[in-house]
């Protein structure tokens, strides 16, 4: 294959999230969150996993920054976990929270790599939850004040603040089909979500501006929606209802369009949106020096009146089919297509013009684990599905690049093998093997790989 060649200050790096790899749940005064609720509710997670330990990323960040170092990272992102820092989610700040980003900022910057940090990836208070979560307007209120916290203690060192991780997952996993914390099924809850916390990043997003901040972003993960007939009309009508509920009711908002009318339409068929304010849209609106981009697989609908739909997409029951996958897929069962990230991101960029992009999460889960024959005599493993995942997507960013998109880095998820959610510690997707009896750090044959791509700027 051709030689493919990046341009000059591409961004090389890769993310994390606190839940997953930190643990040290209980240190420092931590409080509790929706996670530690619902891993240690009985059939949400598998086996019954939790993040109480994870990674032990909290006790072991020194480690896992020279790590970071010795494969070439430019940047690094992670995940400020809000019960660090206000426990409750309301009241006093805990400076021993703060402590942790700081040590871990100071380590970063020490070796080079610039922090990316994500407020909020997932780990709501439960104090919070408990008064309605992000169906509660007032979260969006609280969320801004935390983050100025996290900006009063890191904003002289932190030039890359993003608010959100991937909002469609905290609303639609969290409270409609409750796959994910804190576990509601109501699709009235999950829009009432949206809502809120779009809100709360436009009050973040402000809020982080006037302290000073330089580059505001959001993460999302937008679809790569495809019918599964090209020529059908009803199939072309289900592409845009779950392209309205994954990307443009997002979208549209955030860059300055307010809520889609057809979305609007079909959010009113199931709750009055009453909760959306006079003012709000503009909040939401605030200007976007940054829109990071989470990929991992297609998604290929038909219109059809007897579609099972899915219940994280609230109302596609009798309208949308979602179809399962065809060709290779990953452990996670996702379909592995390149070429969907080329199209989404010449499509983001085509209809949301003069954002710049960065991709913040993709990579692949694959059973690489040191028991399977995937490890050699000597331990090492050979992750080679994950390299040519990596690969192949790497290819597809680049395809993007050169038809004008502007992208500016790539960050690989994961640096380490973590929780993933509601399936625990069997999936793993990092390029560094965690050995979780005894927290040993193994870089993967793909960890080795991408500091390989790093060192030469391309493949
Ligand atoms: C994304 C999440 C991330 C990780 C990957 C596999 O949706 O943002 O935390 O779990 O999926």
């Amino acid at each position: 294959m051709n030689d493919v060649r990046f341009p000059e200050g591409f961004v090389w790096g890769a993310a994390t999230a606190a839940y997953q790899i930190e643990g040290a749940a209980r240190d420092d005064g931590r409080g509790e969150s929706i996670w530690d609720t619902f891993s240690r509710t009985p059939g949400k997670v598998f086996a019954g996993h939790t993040g109480d330990v994870a990674c032990d990323h909290y006790h072991r960040y020194a480690d896992d920054v020279a790590l970071m170092a010795e494969l070439g990272l430019a940047a690094y992102r992670f995940s400020v976990a809000w019960p660090r820092i206000r426990p409750d989610g309301t009241g006093p700040v805990n400076p021993r929270g703060l402590d942790f980003y700081d040590r871990l900022t100071d380590a970063l910057l020490d070796r080079g790599i610039d922090p990316i940090v994500t407020l909020y990836h997932w780990d709501l208070p439960q104090t919070l939850q408990d008064r309605g979560g992000w169906t509660s307007r007032e979260t969006a209120e609280h969320f801004a004040d935390y983050a100025l916290a996290v900006h009063a203690r890191l904003g002289d060192r932190i030039r890359t603040w993003t608010t959100l991780n991937e909002p469609w997952c905290s609303a639609y996993l969290g409270y409609g089909n409750g796959v994910h914390a804190p576990g509601e099924q109501d699709a009235g809850a999950a829009f009432r979500a949206v809502h809120h916390l779009l809100l709360g990043h436009g009050l973040a997003a402000r809020a982080l501006r006037a302290a000073g901040a330089r580059t505001v972003g959001i993460t999302l993960n937008p679809a790569d929606v495809a019918p599964a007939d090209p020529a059908s009309a009803a199939d072309a009508a289900a592409v845009r209802l779950v392209d309205g509920l994954q990307n443009r009711i997002f979208l549209d908002p955030l860059t300055g369009a307010g809520y889609p009318a057809d979305v609007l339409e079909h959010v009113a068929r199931m709750v009055e949106p009453t909760f959306v304010r006079d003012g709000d849209e503009k909040i939401i609106a605030a200007p976007l020096d940054l829109l990071g981009i989470n990929y991992y697989s297609p998604t290929y609908v038909a219109g059809r009146p007897d579609g099972a739909g899915s219940s994280a997409y609230p109302g596609t029951e009798q309208a949308v089919e979602f179809l399962p996958a065809t060709g290779p897929v990953s452990d996670m069962g996702w379909q592995i297509e390149p070429a969907g990230l080329t199209r989404l991101l010449v499509r983001i960029a085509a209809d949301y013009p003069g954002l710049p992009l960065m991709i913040t999460e993709n990579g692949g889960a694959f059973p690489d684990d040191g028991r399977s024959p995937a490890a050699d005599a000597a331990g090492r493993i050979h992750d080679a599905d994950r390299i040519a995942y990596l690969d192949g997507h790497l290819r597809a960013a680049h395809e993007a690049i050169s038809r004008g998109v502007d992208l500016r880095g790539y960050l690989v998820w994961s640096l380490l093998d973590n929780f993933e959610w509601a399936e625990g510690y069997r999936k793993r997707f990092g390029i560094v093997h965690v050995d979780y009896l005894n927290q040993r750090r193994t870089p993967k044959s793909s960890a080795r790989w991408y500091q390989e791509v790093i060192s030469r700027n391309g493949l």
